[in-house]
């Protein structure tokens, strides 16, 4: 066409966010971010001080987390939803538990949940510990109850022998507290560092191409940064979806009213906390009702329910260039052997 010398109206130049050098751009951005450390030897604590990890205790907590025999069902296990081979979730639009019943939400990664300052969609559990106690009684996921569960672990010897391992000392190391705190250890590990974000953070220039660094540039220019920051790009605070705009009742059901049922006060309606971007790309579908599968409608209807901009096309390129990168290495974790059921097992219930 720009042969016949024709410009079409209405097209708008797909801009290019303008990108500043190295150095400039990765200490804007180290005043936002943090890389995800290597290891985590502790639990941090916001208002004490850390837990220390155990050995004994990520041990026990990984058999815990793959074992169905912690559902009633003697199906359904933590993984059953946050497989760790697919980024930790478990790919549907919302999960499907205990006699096949559809819960309300999607799964949200466990791959780095240690940094969010709360678990849950609506951040209604405190910390991982808290958090592990839910699944496992709620009717649509693993449908357990507390006795239920400690009779179980108590009917198999090489959990005895777990249990006293992870928590010497104690005269009855089997409880819900103990199964609840070593999942947690486990999960505690579970982080995915040296994703290309990461290394261009720690000095390595060449760790993202120039569309990369344009929607790193984009991500702080438009303003999802102040929503999306800290070493999780998010799960620090809570938001209602929707600030500008609220999107359609297919992706916000009207009955989810987030955060509202965890303060019961009329300004938490439709607030959800801010979703952590790690491993972003690994994780469709996407919104805790999990009706997106393309990253790319994610990052539109986040810039119209949340910024009030509609980005350009090549904005929305650069910015899902750039979340591409949140992808680090996968945590290698091998699957135990689990240990073999007693006399009084509990047989698998309906
Ligand atoms: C949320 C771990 C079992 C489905 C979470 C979160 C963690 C977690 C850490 C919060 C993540 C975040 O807020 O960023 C576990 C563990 C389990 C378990 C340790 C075993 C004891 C299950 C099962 C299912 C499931 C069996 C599916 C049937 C979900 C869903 C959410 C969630 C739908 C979001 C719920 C909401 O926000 O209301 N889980 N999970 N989980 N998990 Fe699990
Ligand atoms: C969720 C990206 C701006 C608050 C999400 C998700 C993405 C995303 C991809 C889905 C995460 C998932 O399902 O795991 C972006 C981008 C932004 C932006 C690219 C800039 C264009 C903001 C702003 C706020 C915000 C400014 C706060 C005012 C939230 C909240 C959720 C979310 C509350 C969870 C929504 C839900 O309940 O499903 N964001 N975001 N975001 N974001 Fe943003």
């Amino acid at each position: 066409l720009a042969a016949f010398g024709l410009v079409l109206p209405g097209l708008p130049a797909t801009a290019q966010t303008e990108l500043p050098a190295d150095d400039s751009l990765r200490e804007a951005a180290l005043d936002l971010f943090a890389p995800i450390p290597q290891q985590m030897d502790q639990i941090p604590r916001p208002d004490g001080d850390p837990t220390p990890i155990t050995a004994e205790k990520i041990e026990l907590g990984r058999s815990l987390f793959f074992d169905p025999r912690m559902s009633v069902s003697g199906l359904i296990s933590c993984q059953t939803c946050h497989n760790v081979g697919i980024g930790g979730v478990d790919g549907l639009p919302t999960s499907v538990g205990h006699g096949w019943q559809k819960g309300p939400r999607n799964a949200p990664t466990m791959l780095n949940a240690i940094f969010n300052i709360a678990q849950f969609w609506d951040g209604r559990a405190p910390d991982l510990a808290e958090q592990a106690k839910g699944p496992v009684q709620a009717g649509v996921e693993m449908s357990n109850t507390p006795d239920h569960l400690v009779a179980t672990l108590k009917s198999m010897d090489g959990y005895v022998e777990m249990f006293s391992a992870a928590y010497p000392g104690e005269n009855d190391p089997i409880n819900f507290d103990n199964f609840a705190d070593a999942i947690e250890q486990f999960e505690a590990t579970l982080v995915t560092p040296n994703s290309a974000f990461d290394r261009f953070l720690e000095g390595d220039n060449d760790a993202m191409t120039e569309l990369e660094k344009r929607g790193l540039q984009a991500f702080m220019d438009t303003g999802c940064v102040a929503c999306h920051a800290g070493v999780n790009m998010g799960g620090q605070d809570y938001y209602a979806f929707g600030v500008v705009a609220r999107p359609g009742a297919e992706v916000l059901p009207e009955g989810d009213k987030g955060r509202f049922t965890v303060t019961d006060t009329v300004d938490d309606e439709y607030v959800f906390r801010a979703a952590p971007l790690r491993n972003i790309a690994l994780t469709a579908p996407y919104f805790h009702s999990g009706q997106v599968w393309d990253l790319r409608e994610a990052v539109q209807i986040m810039s119209s329910s949340q910024i009030g901009t509609e980005l350009e096309e090549g904005q929305v390129e650069e910015i899902v260039a750039f979340l591409r990168t949140l992808t680090g290495d996968q945590p290698q974790i091998v699957h135990p052997i689990l240990p073999v059921r007693g006399d009084d097992t509990p047989l698998p219930a309906p």
